[in-house]
């Protein structure tokens, strides 16, 4: 027996070492509320693109690209913008001069900047805001018990001491802007806010909103941030739910979440949290930022349009939206990417393009305007996308997808006996492997309805009245032989057919015919479908393709009789 052919041993078990690492210790919050929630409106979006997401990228933003991504976020109706870390970075800083001195801050939209906890950049902050209309001022410092142990050595007073000492520190400078008209809003993250003891995220939340000292008529920003997603998504939850209740200032803050992506459910908390009671969210277009991403605003956005209820962003363009950002992190939008990915909205298989079909059909009638297709989550129109794009064929896909990719493309919806005919041809073209594009379908459509090889050929013929029949002369090549053939009947294909049959002493009945325009790229093309039956009842479909209705009918006899012959 060669190696190839032993059979396959048992594999040995093999273990990761999960041993490694401990589980997560949720908050004890049996009496939660959040699971009855239901989202019914869109939060406050802030868009953190331009810091977090940039911030991610091996190439961060050239001022040209972060210009292109800024002006699309404000397309999509963003009216929060993270617009960057100015006091960190100069290419951030001059960004933020040039949309200041430019004018290009429209009314209705305020921009965000992020600082540290440290008098220097808090001054090089507000150097950068100067003049800006509105300004939230995001102060951060990192709360958690392991950053407090392993990175800082502080204990939770000096930590406290921190955060409220650089308020106090934000509120001194900020005061000078103030003055000059900028109206200034205060964001507090403690950073790794789910690594934090949930007493203790309140309690530094609660020391800054005492320096702060923001009113129910002007809140401010509490930001609980999932620096790294550390568990699931309902713990999150249990963790705001515990927040908010403890929060002693609750009206006058508004909730925001920052959610990352580490266990792929960045979107499920910033959901399960908005549930939860959270106002407002952070997060990126498609998810880019640091190590697994951001929150991505899209895919939520698009949940709750998809549940009938207003994201309140633009999303109409999704192309646009992959083009620029692909262009501006030079990061490509994956495939599945939800409501975007180039495959969304695609079915090769059988089954489903069959169930997608027959759905369509009765989206404008029976199901009154009401979206209730099998496998599309959305229409597709709605981002930009076509119904075409909703059915591909290849190896797994049934004669359902390709009668739709006949008729979306060409205009050509097949009688079932011809589809079923063309079926295996197909079939066997896709065991080739890969995707059969619709011009590869076309073209073997008209290979074997159109084009047929045969002994029969049209080279000429002309049809005249007589009185009220027509009569029809025509030159055909039967094998090596041109012959002149004629025939009379009530009309033209009548004609034709009564002098085939007289040439080929043989019977010749039409038992299906149609002829209808192809699609407008097809050069205002007639097709004309046609079936006959011979003396022994069988029956052969053929099809002719002409700019003249007479010549597209006349060569569907003629494709149809070779096929009989063939
Ligand atoms: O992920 C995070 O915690 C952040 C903060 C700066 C808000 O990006
Ligand atoms: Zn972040």
């Amino acid at each position: 027996m060669t190696a190839k052919n032993q059979p396959l041993e048992a594999a040995t078990p093999r273990k990761m070492p999960f041993q490694k690492y401990k589980a997560f210790q949720p908050v004890a919050l049996p009496d939660r509320t959040w699971p009855d929630q239901v989202i019914s409106h869109a939060p406050r979006w802030c868009s953190v693109d331009l810091r977090d997401g940039n911030q991610a990228l091996i190439e961060p933003m050239t001022p040209d690209e972060k210009l292109k991504m800024y002006l699309l976020l404000l397309e999509l109706g963003f009216k929060e913008i993270e617009v960057g870390f100015p006091a960190a970075s100069q290419t951030d800083f001059d960004f933020v001069r040039l949309i200041i001195e430019q004018n290009m801050i429209p009314d209705g939209v305020i921009i965000q900047v992020l600082c540290q906890a440290r008098e220097e950049l808090i001054i090089r902050t507000c150097e950068a805001v100067k003049g800006a209309r509105q300004v939230i001022f995001h102060l951060y410092n990192s709360t958690s018990t392991l950053q407090r142990k392993v990175v800082f050595n502080m204990s939770r007073e000096q930590v406290v001491q921190l955060a409220t000492d650089a308020t106090a520190m934000v509120k001194a400078h900020t005061d000078i802007l103030q003055a000059e008209g900028t109206d200034v809003i205060l964001e507090y993250s403690p950073e790794s806010y789910t690594a934090t003891e949930m007493d203790f995220a309140v309690e530094i939340c609660d020391a800054v909103m005492n320096v702060w000292q923001p009113t129910v008529a002007k809140k401010m920003i509490l930001n609980l941030p999932s620096t790294v997603e550390m568990a699931t998504p309902n713990i999150y939850a249990d963790q705001l739910e515990w927040f908010i209740r403890h929060l002693p200032q609750r009206d006058k803050a508004v909730i925001s979440l920052h959610t990352h992506n580490d266990r792929g459910t960045g979107v499920a908390a910033s959901e399960l949290g908005l549930m939860a009671g959270a106002d407002r969210i952070e997060g990126t277009l498609f998810g880019n930022g640091e190590r697994t991403g951001n929150c991505d605003l899209i895919t939520m956005a698009m949940n709750m349009f998809s549940q009938g209820v207003d994201p309140e962003l633009y999303l109409s363009d999704m192309p646009k939206i992959v083009a620029v950002s692909e262009e501006c992190t030079k990061i490509p939008i994956h495939v599945r990417q939800p409501y975007a990915g180039e495959l969304v909205f695609t079915a090769f298989s059988g089954s489903h393009q069959d169930a997608i079909r027959k759905g369509m059909a009765r989206v404008d009638g029976e199901s009154a305007g009401i979206w209730e297709v099998p496998y599309l989550p959305i229409d597709p129109t709605d981002v930009g996308g076509s119904y075409r794009e909703t059915v591909r064929v290849n190896s797994q896909s049934g004669k359902g997808g390709v009668a739709f990719i006949l008729e979306s493309y060409y205009g050509v919806s097949l009688p079932r006996p011809l589809l079923l005919e063309f079926s295996p041809v197909i079939q066997k073209l896709s065991e080739g492997g890969g995707e059969l594009k619709p011009d590869t379908i076309w073209d073997a459509f008209v290979n074997e309805f159109v084009e047929v090889e045969g002994p029969y050929r049209l080279i000429d013929y002309k049809v005249v009245a007589n009185g009220e029949r027509q009569v029809c002369e025509a030159r055909i090549k039967v094998g090596e032989n041109v012959i002149d053939i004629r025939g009379e009947g009530n009309g033209p294909i009548d004609a034709f057919i009564a002098a085939m049959v007289e040439t080929l002493n043989e019977p010749l009945n039409v038992i299906d015919y149609q002829e209808y325009a192809l699609n407008e790229g097809s050069q205002a093309q007639a097709i004309c479908i046609i079936a006959i039956t011979d003396e022994a009842d069988s029956k052969f479909y053929g099809v002719g393709l002409s700019q003249n209705t007479i010549t597209a009918a006349f060569g569907s006899i003629i494709a149809a009789i070779n096929r009989k012959w063939r």
